[in-house]
Parts: C-alpha cells; structure tokens; sequence
C-alpha cells in the first residue's frame, strides 16, 4: 500500500520504517529540514534500539522516501498519518496547533482519495477537528476519510511493540476507512477494535492514564511499606498475580515520566474538565507521582542533614533506560531539587547525557560510574539502564567519600548493597 507518514518522532519514524519493512512504499515527512538531511543520509535523529539498521535497509530497499513535502506526500499516498507531536501548552491542554498545520497542508493539497489517519495522541473531538480543517482549505468530503488510530509502543520497545502490539485500535465514521487499516495492518497478529473516533481517541488516554494511575497506586503502596516494614516487591508480586490486576506497571519507583504519561493525564484531566466532569482521582494520580520524588530528596536530606555542599552523583538522567529521551524525567527534578539545596551534582547517563547538559549546563558530567562514584557523598539510581545493574557495587563503594546509596528503582536489593559496603536506601523500604 502506498503510506505516508507526516512526523518523524519517536511515533512516527517507528510507524514509517516499520511499515517500510512490511513492504509498503512508505513517505515519511518533516518539517524539520536537518532531520530530514540526517534520515536521507540514513541516521536516525532519535535513539531506539535497531532503528537505524531498519532505516538503512528500507531506504535501500527504496520502500521509503524521506521528503519535506506534505503535497508530495498528500498526493502519493492512500493513507497518510498525522504522527505530530502534542506537548501540554501551558494549563496542560494538549497543544495541537501542530496537528491543524499539518491538517491544512493536507487539505490544500488532496487531489485523489485519501485516508487522514491520527496517530498522533490527541483530544477527544480531535478526529472532527481535522474533519473541519480539511474542509476549510477546499479538500472535496468524498476525496477523504478521518480514521483514528492510537499508538501503543514504548520507547525502549517500540519497534517490537509496532510489530506485536497487544491491540490495534481503529476508530472511523465509515466501514470502508476502518477496513483500509484493517488492510494495511493485515499481517500483524492483533486484534483489531474498531469504534467511533471518539471512542478510539478516548482508549488512548484512558490506557496511558490507567497505566500510571497502577504506577501511583503501587508509589502509595511503596509509601506504607517504608512505614511498616512491608516488602513493596513481595507485595507488587502478590497483587500481580492477580490476573485482574497484572504484574506489569506494578514497579515502584520515582514515578512516571516520558513523553506520553505526564501529558496524558493531565490531557483526560483536562478533557473531563471541558466536558463538565473533575477527575479527581487522576489529580491524586498526579500528586503521588510529584510527591514520590520529593519524598525521595527528603530522605536523602533527613540521611545527610544538610544537601548543602555535598556530591551526590546521579546514576541515569533519561526517563527510563534504552532511550535518550528525558521529557519529563524525574532526574530533572532531582537535579532542581539538589541545585536549590546547595548541593554538587554529578552525572552519567550512557545515551542522554547531552539533552540534559542544555537544560542544566552547570552541573559536572562524566563519562563512566568510576568517575561518577569517585568522591561522591551519595550515590542516586535514577535510571534502570542495564550497565547500573551489573555494577561491582564493592568496587564502586570503594571510590566513594561516604558509601550511601539511595536506589530510585529498587535495582539492588538491601541485602547486595549491603554486602558491598553500601548503607542502602531504596523506595519503599
Ligand atoms: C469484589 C472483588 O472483585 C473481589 O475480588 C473482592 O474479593 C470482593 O469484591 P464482588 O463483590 O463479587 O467482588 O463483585 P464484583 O462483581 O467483582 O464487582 C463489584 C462491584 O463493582 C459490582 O457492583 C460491579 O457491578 C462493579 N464493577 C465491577 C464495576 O462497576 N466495574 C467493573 O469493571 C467491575
Ligand atoms: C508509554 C506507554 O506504555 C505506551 O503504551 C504509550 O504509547 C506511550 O507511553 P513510554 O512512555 O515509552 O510508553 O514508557 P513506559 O515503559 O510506559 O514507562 C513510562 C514511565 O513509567 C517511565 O518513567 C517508567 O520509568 C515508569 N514506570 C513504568 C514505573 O515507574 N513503573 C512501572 O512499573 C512501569
């Protein structure tokens, strides 16, 4: 099938190379004419795991073109996706001036019909937005269809999760437009729900917002144990087992993060609140997740004192491991906190160290844990990347001025750090 894709994100390269791959003649656009330089030449602007290898391969297999055209796409494709990014404007309404750009590019340009496919996280009333936008610009309403179809993937995971994903969700005002991407999606083995656009819209907020709503229910959790001595592992493990319940999500830790949590809770919040509805319990969702990391900050001030002049060295500042993306990673907030505390902050991160280095220029970057242990008065687990977790924890205990180790994720267990040295503080216990 001939695709475009409009968005080279994390969502929408994912979406494009992986369609690619499958063997359809896939256009991916940017605006961006220095991503769009970088793909042509084969080079991933983000970091995912194996992404650049499908790159290479489908650009040479000629299944993709990169452009800066939306006409050019508009006009060679049976399906085009809007895969756009939709960051919180300021009162945390998602900010989808992005999606209406890319909307009138497509409208001025339909000539043929075409299927407008939001993949793009997007507000409830979102589908009928871009509807009127098309419209407006003087595209025909036989020459297109709306179709909304959320994405699922995690970064760290996302070409898996593209290719295996638990579900596929189609949401359309017609049969024919849902059955289009019933089509293009043919040889992955998923199901296949197809709903109203605003039901579609809705799964996607919902999903993301359940899923840290588990997040800060088990930080709650983790809370109490610290206070009775409760094992927050062995409780996470018990519930889990529950097969209403689920294991997965049920990792305490600093909280949540990334591009699509914090955003799309305060998303639905928001949307419930323009509908007439206060979501309260998504407002307590977000006030655990705060909570959990100044939490984190004071047991590490109540340990020491005083923060003031002390090296803390941060182990991981992406949001979670295998990506080097760090929107809304708690080491942010960490960073801030120990900053306005008067402390030396150090950090190593294996991929997202120079993202960070933008935002907080002052503070001391190394490139390995030797460097980062060295001296340091705390060491502080932000980021379970893989390398953290096969640490010869005695060995860096040794380089340390005081072996004190506070555990963000819970990677290393009282009874290991302690061996090594370590007096060991971890979230929920
Ligand atoms: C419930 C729990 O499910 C069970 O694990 C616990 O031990 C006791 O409480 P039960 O009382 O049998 O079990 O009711 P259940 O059918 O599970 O649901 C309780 C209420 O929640 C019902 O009124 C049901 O209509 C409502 N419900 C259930 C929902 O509103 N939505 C749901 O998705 C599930
Ligand atoms: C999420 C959704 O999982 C995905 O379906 C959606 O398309 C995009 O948003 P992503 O943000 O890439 O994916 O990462 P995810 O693995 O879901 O983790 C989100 C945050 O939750 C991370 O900060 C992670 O550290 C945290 N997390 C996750 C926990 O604290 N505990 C857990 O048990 C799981």
């Amino acid at each position: 099938m001939k695709v475009a894709v409009v968005g080279t994100g994390y969502v929408g390269l994912v979406t494009g190379v992986v369609l690619a791959e499958l063997g359809n003649h896939v256009i991916c656009v940017d605006n961006n004419p220095e991503k769009v330089k970088l793909l042509q030449s084969g080079q991933s602007p983000i970091y995912e795991p194996g992404i650049e290898e499908m790159l290479r391969r489908v650009l040479k297999s000629r299944h993709l073109e990169i452009s800066d055209s939306i006409a050019y796409a508009t006009q060679n494709s049976e399906v085009i996706f809007i895969a756009v990014g939709t960051p919180p404007g300021p009162d945390g309404t998602p900010d989808v001036s992005a999606v209406k750009a890319v909307a009138a590019g497509i409208g001025k340009s339909i000539q043929h019909h075409v299927v407008v496919v939001n993949k793009s996280t997007v507000p409830v009333g979102s589908g009928d937005l871009v509807e009127e936008i098309l419209i407006s610009q003087g595209a025909s309403p036989d020459l297109f269809d709306i179709v909304s179809n959320p994405e699922f993937l995690r970064e760290g995971s996302a070409i898996r999760d593209t290719l295996h994903p638990d579900r596929i969700v189609i949401g359309a005002k017609r049969h024919e437009a849902a059955e289009k991407l019933v089509e293009l999606y043919s040889t992955l083995e998923a199901p296949v729900i197809i709903t109203d656009l605003n039901s579609a819209e809705l799964i996607k907020y919902g999903s993301n917002s359940f899923l840290a709503m588990k997040i800060s229910f088990i930080n709650g959790l983790s809370r109490i144990c610290e206070m009775c001595s409760a094992n927050i592992d062995d409780v996470a493990k018990g519930m889990g087992l529950d097969q209403r319940i689920g294991r997965q999500f049920l990792n305490a830790g600093l909280g949540w993060g990334g591009s699509c949590f914090p955003k799309d809770v305060v998303g639905l919040v928001k949307t419930a609140e323009r509908l007439g509805y206060d979501f309260e319990l998504l407002q307590e969702v977000i006030k655990v997740n705060e909570d959990q990391t100044l939490h984190f900050i004071d047991r590490m001030e109540t340990r020491l004192g005083t923060l003031s002049g002390k090296r803390i060295a941060l182990m991981g500042l992406a949001f979670k491991p295998d990506t080097d993306d760090i929107r809304d990673a708690k080491s942010l907030v960490i960073i801030q906190q120990l900053l306005l505390k008067g402390a030396t902050v150090v950090a190593y991160d294996p991929m997202a160290t120079e993202h960070v280095r933008r935002i907080y220029p002052q503070i001391e970057y190394v490139a390995d844990v030797e460097a980062l242990a060295t001296g340091a008065d705390i060491l502080v687990l932000v980021t379970e990347w893989n390398e953290f977790k096969q640490l010869d924890l005695a060995a860096v205990r040794a380089l340390m001025n005081q072996g004190i180790l506070f555990d963000g994720r819970r990677i290393y267990g009282k009874a290991a750090a302690e061996a090594a040295g370590f007096e060991y503080f971890a979230v929920g216990s």
